[in-house]
């Protein structure tokens, strides 16, 4: 496909609007262009037609089933989106003062109160814009309370297990804790015995991943709170997985301290790439002094943003945090009401439902029911046929199914980590098993076909490490001849849509 400097022709525009008359801008003479920029020049339908063919080619969960496990790809209703661009929600400015945005504000209190309920924690900070940033924030309120409590010199080590997603030692780092790995048990729990060993006065806390990110609720989860817990230490809940339990299980009522949600992942965001987050987290009452300021708070009939706490660590976004996603968010949570559980019930079920159908092609590390995902291995495909889990991946693309995510987590060889989510129907779910099923099939009796995959998309494998080391985004005018005749005014009027 052509980029859109090559279908430039001078003197082509995509709009043709009335001149204004206007007396050229007054720009200081030494911060004016000594040429005019080589920008494309194109028609309006031309240009749609450029970007709808780009369109085109990308994949998002409306285009296909998107199974990338722990990153819960479910469809993101379009009712969020009409809600969200009501004018009183899009056009309000951050600095609005409190009277002028009670709407808002009540809001963010609703939403609150509903995130404390669900995890069974009292208090709620919503600042923190992804996942990884409710970590920060976490353990940095780990600090601060035991600062306050006199004993910030000793816990200086935060306990994670090795299935962990690399945000959590990546922000026990940045908070300047100290990581101790403790291992996975042969069923796919925290090692208990690895777990002992590793906790004592030197802690402050835990990182938990609970159901984990090999899809298994952890079943010695009350004996590692107690073992925590007498230690005088912290645990951390990491809500990633929140999609499995919602309605069903309280990570407060497992003893969990503190809790992070993935707003983009459990209450519906259209995500990925980057794309609007939120990360708030929910803290038991003894926490509550040290949350992030403001807070947003009720006071009779009317809501205020309260910036008195003293002890609160700061402020870890701008304003109240990513507003977008708290409306969005709000509205998913709404149009489930009372039922939320059906959500994670029906996630459990589809991941099982796959689960089953895909045991016997693929290895299943932890013979046990999954949650809302599960982890496979293709070590078998490899050791037999010398296929990988990245052939199998790249081969899923011919069957136009994003891949799931691989080779994470990284204690399972070649892994592959499906999370179906509850969004999609039986037929998407067969339709992808028995593409998995073809494909291991397709392993054993004609192996070239995956190494060379795929076949059927607009770029065929790419050197993935050179294209996120050294990528090319900038389109270099000195290798190309300029199109524009230089004889020509730039500014030459084309017809509407010519
Ligand atoms: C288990 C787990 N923890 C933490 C995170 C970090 O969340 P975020 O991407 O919102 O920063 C992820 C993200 O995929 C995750 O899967």
């Amino acid at each position: 496909m052509k980029l859109i400097y090559e279908k430039s022709k001078a003197g082509r525009r995509a709009s043709s609007l009335p001149p204004q008359g206007l007396p050229p801008a007054e720009i200081p003479e030494e911060l004016r262009r000594s040429s005019p920029p080589r920008l494309p020049e194109i028609s309006e339908p031309e240009l749609v037609r450029h970007f709808t063919a780009l369109a085109d080619r990308t994949f998002g969960v409306d285009t296909g089933f998107y199974p990338l496990g722990s990153c819960t790809m479910k469809h993101n209703p379009r009712v969020n989106e009409r809600v969200v661009n009501l004018p009183g929600f899009r056009d309000l400015h951050p600095l609005q003062e409190e009277d002028a945005s009670q709407g808002a504000l009540e809001l963010m209190w609703r939403l609150q109160e509903i995130l404390a309920e669900i995890v069974g924690l009292p208090a709620v900070s919503l600042q923190p814009a992804a996942g990884s940033q409710g970590e920060l924030t976490g353990l940095l309120l780990m600090r601060a309370y035991f600062a306050d409590c006199g004993e910030g010199q000793e816990r200086r080590e935060i306990v994670i297990p090795d299935t962990a997603h690399g945000t959590n030692p990546a922000s026990v780092t940045m908070a300047g804790y100290e990581a101790v790995g403790v291992k996975t048990d042969p069923r796919g729990n925290v090692d208990l015995d690895d777990l002992r060993g590793k906790v004592g006065p030197q802690t402050a806390g835990l990182m938990l991943t609970n159901p984990s990110t090999l899809g298994l609720f952890d079943e010695g989860i009350e004996e590692i709170t107690k073992i925590f817990h007498q230690a005088g230490a912290l645990m951390y809940y990491d809500g990633a997985n929140l999609n499995a339990i919602c309605g069903i299980s309280r990570p407060g009522d497992f003893g969990f301290d503190i809790v992070h949600f993935n707003l983009h992942k459990t209450f519906s965001q259209p995500h990925g790439g980057g794309g609007p987050g939120g990360g708030p987290i929910a803290v038991r009452d003894r926490l509550e002094p040290f949350l992030p300021v403001p807070a947003v708070v009720r006071e009779g009939g009317t809501f205020r943003l309260d910036y008195e706490r003293p002890k609160t660590i700061g402020k870890v976004r701008g304003f109240c945090g990513p507003f977008g996603v708290f409306v969005r968010s709000y509205a998913y949570i709404r149009s489930y009401g009372p039922a939320l559980k059906e959500m994670s019930e029906v996630a459990v079920l589809n991941a099982n439902y796959l689960l089953a159908r895909l045991r016997n092609a693929y290895e299943l590390p932890f013979d046990r029911l999954c949650m809302h995902e599960f982890v496979l291995s293709g070590r078998r495909l490899k050791r037999e046929h010398g296929v990988t889990t990245l052939d199998v991946a790249k081969r899923l693309m011919d069957y136009r199914f994003h891949p799931p995510t691989i080779y994470f987590p990284l204690i399972v060889p070649e892994a592959l980590m499906i999370e179906p989510t509850e969004t999609e129907p039986k037929e998407t779910l067969d339709a992808f098993a028995d593409a998995m099923l073809a494909i291991a099939r397709e392993a054993a009796e004609q192996p070239e076909l995956l190494k060379e995959a795929p076949h059927f998309r607009p770029v065929k494998r790419l050197d993935e490490v050179r294209a996120a080391k050294r990528p090319v985004l900038r389109y270099r005018f000195e290798e190309h001849e300029d199109l524009q005749p230089s004889d020509e005014p730039r500014q030459l009027e084309a017809q509407k849509g010519a």
